[in-house]
């Protein structure tokens, strides 16, 4: 087998690796939507914010049969590499995960990494691939879909007033696309907030986000094709950024939103900033982009707070998702 890197431009990997992401997804994740070609090469290019993984196709016999991720950050956390294998289900069992792991974590190895994650749908199979391998189960997380056709909006617009009353103090900015330059500081004291969120027993440092970064995620996500809408709500008293949202909408499939941060600045906790942001956020999308059908969110099990907020707004449970760690 061979294991061989691409990018977003060698088309015929970029393809390879979208029907096996689908065709695994089938099994493994079917509620997920389908990967794109057109996404997948946006995604390779940029990332999350401009620090694209390393992609790897496995060859046996000139067929794609898995597919190897391999992604660290200059910006902190680097005592560690994340990775991401992936077997077609028909190639499964027959030593190619295994493979792939082996060449990935020699690689962190050799950068001089001393810890490397993986993540995984919840199965059977994936919890005795990552033991089998020595990866301990260290944070879970739930993915959620808010579908609008089902929601009750006389709650949610309900829920906005009654937020809205308690949080007086505040005003909601809503903004599409770049921040504007003026803010981004401020932007990026309250996106370090997000470090609150739980992480569990995974060995993480919190992440650093001076404003280039908070610009590189935000130029990643537009050079992804995906439509950015983020509110901000801001202390009238001191001008303070207390809280923030953020929705991508996809160019190429518009009725696809994704919910990307949330976070309320520790000395605004408690006010219910979180659920007048969210449901601030649904109504504006309504309004806006009528066409967006479902918001797909993702919380750490433990994060109690964000989740009673998403269960409030509608969101349902599509899956499982759980993160391994090992030291090297
Ligand atoms: C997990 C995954 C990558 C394994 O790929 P694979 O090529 O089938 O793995 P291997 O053949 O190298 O299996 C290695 C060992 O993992 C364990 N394992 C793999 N699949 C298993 C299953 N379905 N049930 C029980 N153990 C399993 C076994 O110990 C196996 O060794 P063995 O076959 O000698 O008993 C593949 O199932 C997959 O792509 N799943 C979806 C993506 C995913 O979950 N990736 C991250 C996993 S942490």
């Amino acid at each position: 087998m061979e294991l061989r890197q691409f990018g977003p431009d060698d088309l015929d990997d970029v393809r390879g690796r979208v029907e096996i992401l689908n065709a695994a997804s089938a099994v493994d994740s079917p509620w997920d939507h389908p990967a794109t070609e057109s996404d997948e090469r946006g995604f390779l290019r940029f990332g999350w914010d401009k620090e694209p993984m390393l992609a790897f196709v496995a060859v046996e016999d000139g067929k794609a049969v898995g597919l190897g991720e391999y992604s660290t950050s200059e910006w902190d956390n680097k005592h560690l590499a994340w990775l991401g294998v992936v077997v077609a289900p028909e190639h499964r069992r027959r030593g190619y995960g295994t493979q792939i792991l082996e060449a990935l974590v020699e690689r962190a190895r050799g950068e001089g990494r001393s810890s490397v994650g993986i993540d995984a749908w919840e199965s059977e199979t994936a919890i005795a691939f990552a033991t089998k391998h020595g990866f301990e189960r260290k944070s879970q997380a739930i993915n959620r879909r808010q579908t609008l056709a089902d929601i009750d909006w006389t709650t949610v617009e309900r829920d906005r007033e009654q937020a809205a009353a308690a949080t007086a103090a505040y005003e909601l900015v809503r903004r599409t696309g770049l921040t504007p330059d003026d803010e981004l500081s401020a932007l990026a004291g309250l996106t370090a907030a997000i470090n609150d969120a739980p992480t569990d027993d995974l060995d993480i440092e919190d992440e650093v986000f001076p404003p280039e970064r908070v610009r590189d995620y935000e130029e990643a996500q537009l050079g992804r094709k995906q439509a950015l809408f983020r509110i901000v709500a801001r202390h009238r008293e001191t001008g303070e950024l207390a809280g923030h949202t953020v929705v991508a909408v996809e160019e190429e499939r518009p009725w696809i939103g994704h919910q990307h941060d949330t976070a309320v600045s520790p000395a605004h906790r408690g006010n219910r900033l979180g659920l007048l942001l969210k449901a601030d956020m649904m109504l504006w999308l309504r309004a806006d982009q009528p066409q967006v059908l479902t918001v797909d969110t993702w919380n750490a099990e433990s994060n109690d707070h964000m989740i009673g907020v998403n269960k409030a707004l509608g969101y349902q449970i599509l899956g499982r998702g759980l993160q391994f760690q090992r030291d090297l």
